[in-house]
């Protein structure tokens, strides 16, 4: 089968794969039978545009680079907003790398459910619309007999969700708790180099790590987004996006950290969630004191964590990028990979 792409979206993520698929074309090819085009591309600041034979991805992206517009792309249909794009394209794949809302998922939700309402697979880094509702989308593709992947929301390309569902399926995971926000652990980082927190945070947004709107990161709501869905995906819970307790760093001051550090301690942003004896899932985001010999207090930067205690195979723990250009890029990869690798055996 021949994936025809649309992009909803083409920001940092979107880009980064485009980058990658310009890379690994043939290489994906060869190794994977993996055979793409990409259609359409629709994005809220950059305009949009369709072509049912297939775009130019390295055009689009010097475009980007150039005059930030990609209507000015020469041959095409121009114009069509994001639903319009998902529906009146030729497009068998969306992916929906719009801005997050974990409040009300918008518009990313409606995309969501617009394609695979029109029998469209999705693959998406949007937690938005896992956080609030994932049971509901992943029915609606079974329905329409589609495939809807998330991988990159938890851990970006770092595969935390997949080693959940598929590696340690069986193994009896009964915890999983780690360090989850790229921007949380990169300003920390920062400010025990000496760095102030506005100084950090604003280089974790240059750097593309930090959410449209940083509060998300800093008052730990991403976090618990993605404890959520993890708790939701690998653990078999049904948590609201509400019902975990949630604290950021936004109270932790330099002084606190240089504290620790000479306590032989360091402040980190902790997600975990939690099976108890009645099977219910407790879910939690705060900052904490951890002892500096302890694994998760090596994490440094926007590099993330993850560890699943299970019953049978005892800690497992995944280190890797929890955001960026490449890694997320790579997210959808991975997930569009996987799809294709499900239809070729049917
Ligand atoms: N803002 C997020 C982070 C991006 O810093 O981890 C990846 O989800």
């Amino acid at each position: 089968m021949e994936f025809k792409i649309a992009f909803i979206g083409f920001g940092v993520v979107g880009q980064g794969l485009a980058e990658i698929l310009i890379e690994q074309k043939e290489a994906l090819k060869e190794l994977y039978n993996f055979n793409f085009k990409v259609v359409a591309i629709s994005d809220v600041m950059k305009g949009s545009i369709y072509n049912q034979n297939g775009l130019d991805l390295q055009k689009l992206l010097d475009l980007v680079k150039t005059t930030g517009k990609i209507e000015d792309y020469p041959e095409g249909i121009k114009g069509w907003d994001s639903l319009q794009t998902i529906t009146d394209t030729n497009s068998n794949l969306i992916l929906e790398v719009a801005w997050t809302d974990l409040t009300t998922g918008e518009p990313a939700l409606t995309h969501v459910k617009t394609a695979l309402q029109n029998k469209k697979h999705v693959v998406m880094t949007n937690k938005g619309p896992i956080a609030l509702a994932v049971r509901e989308l992943l029915s609606l593709a079974k329905e329409k007999n589609v495939e809807m992947r998330y991988e990159g929301t938890v851990l970006s390309g770092t595969p935390a969700l997949n080693l959940g569902l598929y590696n340690l399926a069986g193994a009896g995971i009964t915890a999983a708790r780690g360090i989850v926000n790229g921007t949380t652990n990169y300003i920390l980082t920062e400010m025990e180099k000496g760095m102030d927190y506005d100084a950090a945070l604003k280089q974790a947004q240059d750097l593309g790590y930090a959410e449209a709107d940083p509060t998300a990161d800093v008052e730990g709501y991403d976090a618990l987004g993605k404890i959520v869905i993890l708790a939701n995906t690998v653990m078999g819970a049904s948590l609201k996006k509400d019902e975990p307790s949630c604290e950021g760093i936004t109270k932790i001051t330099s002084e606190d950290i240089k504290k620790a550090k000479e306590d032989g301690y360091r402040w980190k942003l902790i997600a975990g969630a939690e099976i108890k004896n009645d099977g219910s899932v407790d879910a939690y985001v705060r900052p904490e004191k951890i002892p500096l010999d302890h694994p998760l207090a090596n994490i440094m930067g926007p590099t993330n964590a993850l560890t699943y205690s299970t019953k049978y195979l005892g800690d497992v723990t995944i280190v890797g990028p929890g955001a960026g250009r490449a890694p997320t890029g790579f997210a959808l990869l991975t997930d569009i990979l996987d799809i294709n690798r499900l239809l070729s055996k049917s």
